[in-house]
């Protein structure tokens, strides 16, 4: 009898395929041709890449573990035509890093560094030795939302829980990847998993809302929701609404909020009067406050996005000649945002070791979550650049 061969015909060109039964995403392959390193597509399969990160606002491609910093760096500059190609001197990280140093801000964990690299950030737990890193060992900490959520979860529902109980979390913060002052958003995030924990390891992130839900992930799930699908959930007189409204960060946003603590979604900051006042940040020029427009248009399929980061929202400047001052702003921007990160509309990504995830961080927004026992380890490396291009409304 003749044997059928039932093995899937593998094509050797760029493939991408969208990922079933989840709110966003999609997986690519890539050409052999490329020899697994996508900032060497042509042309043409740059540009399926690109239209397809945009499409599906989260690109997983598999079996990364050789992805060097250089090439994450060279992919992630090579999606945002509004930098220069000719002036790198001019490219940079999407934060500046004396302010990214500074002892209170709230980024602080993201200084470690490849040292060839420097636009590629070392996230993770755990202690890690590398040349990549330096000569010494470096030590990542996993950001969790006991230093940043206002209530807290118990930590004995959290850490070291009885076997065959499953540990409790949180979204740590929903945000999208930018300075918010002087730098405008990145197009792209590369998120490198380089070591992450087994996929059988579970967390059941608690919202604490008054609808009582919960989202079962992976330890330390990646999560994304669609600012797409955040507009859509708007009413129609919303809609109208955040089409011509526009948000204006606090200047080095990060530190001004540096005392205040955040709701339990992670979605904005509870109104405390606890921020630093405008003289108290490190020095500040008028001319580098953003202020963007709430709503950006996605270049490839033309939908409108809901792109705000709620933490750091200062004023809301509505179509009427209405300004929202902080405390407002903060509840109609919450009000908006809610809706989209109910638990069917999240996409938690759940890591293999060498995945990497392309995201449009001008589509989505995102958020760490979990908590990692003593011992456990993760190494991430991330890369964005700032762009020279304004978020539009079109
Ligand atoms: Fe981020």
């Amino acid at each position: 009898m003749t044997q059928i061969d039932t093995a899937p015909i593998v094509e050797d060109k760029l493939t991408v395929t969208p990922l079933v039964g989840k709110p966003l995403g999609c997986k690519v392959t890539l050409p052999s041709y490329c020899e697994n390193d996508p900032s060497k597509l042509n042309e043409q399969d740059h540009k399926k890449l690109f239209e397809a990160v945009l499409t599906y606002l989260v690109v997983v491609i598999p079996k990364m573990d050789n992805f060097s910093p250089n090439s994450q760096y060279n992919l992630t500059r090579s999606f945002d035509y509004s930098i220069s190609q000719k002036d790198l001197s001019k490219v940079s990280y999407g934060h500046e890093d004396k302010i990214l140093a500074n002892d209170k801000s709230i980024l602080k964990r993201d200084l470690i560094t490849i040292k060839q690299q420097p636009e590629v950030h070392v996230l993770g737990n755990g202690q890690w030795q590398d040349k990549k890193y330096g000569d010494d060992p470096i030590d990542l900490k996993h950001p969790t939302h006991f230093t940043f959520h206002k209530d807290t979860l118990p930590k004995e529902k959290c850490f070291n829980v009885p076997e065959g109980e499953i540990p409790w979390t949180r979204f740590y913060r929903w945000h999208i990847d930018s300075a918010l002052y002087k730098l405008y958003p990145p197009m792209i995030t590369t998120l490198l998993g380089l070591k992450v924990p087994p996929k059988e390891k579970k967390q059941l992130v608690k919202y604490d809302d008054d609808e009582g839900n919960e989202l079962l992930v992976q330890q330390a799930a990646t999560c994304f929701v669609s600012g797409a699908n955040a507009f859509d959930l708007l009413s129609e007189e919303d809609k109208e609404l955040a089409l011509n409204t526009k948000v204006m960060y606090a200047p080095h946003p990060y530190i001004y909020i540096s005392n205040c603590k955040a709701t339990n979604d992670g979605l904005t900051m509870v109104n405390e009067k606890k921020e630093l006042a405008l003289d108290e940040l490190p020095p500040w020029e008028e001319e580098h406050i953003m202020k963007l427009p709430l709503i950006w248009t996605n270049p490839v399929t033309k939908k409108h996005h809901l792109q705000v980061h709620g933490c750091c929202v200062y004023k809301m400047f509505l179509p009427d000649g209405t300004v929202l001052e902080l405390e407002d702003a903060r509840k109609l921007i919450y009000k908006w945002m809610k809706p989209a990160i109910a638990p069917q509309n999240v996409y938690a990504h759940e890591w293999s070791d060498g995945e990497l995830c392309v995201f449009f961080n001008r589509g989505v927004w995102h958020s760490v979550s979990g908590q990692f026992d003593d011992g456990e380890k993760r190494l991430c490396h991330q890369c964005n650049i700032a762009s020279n291009d304004i978020p539009k409304t079109l």
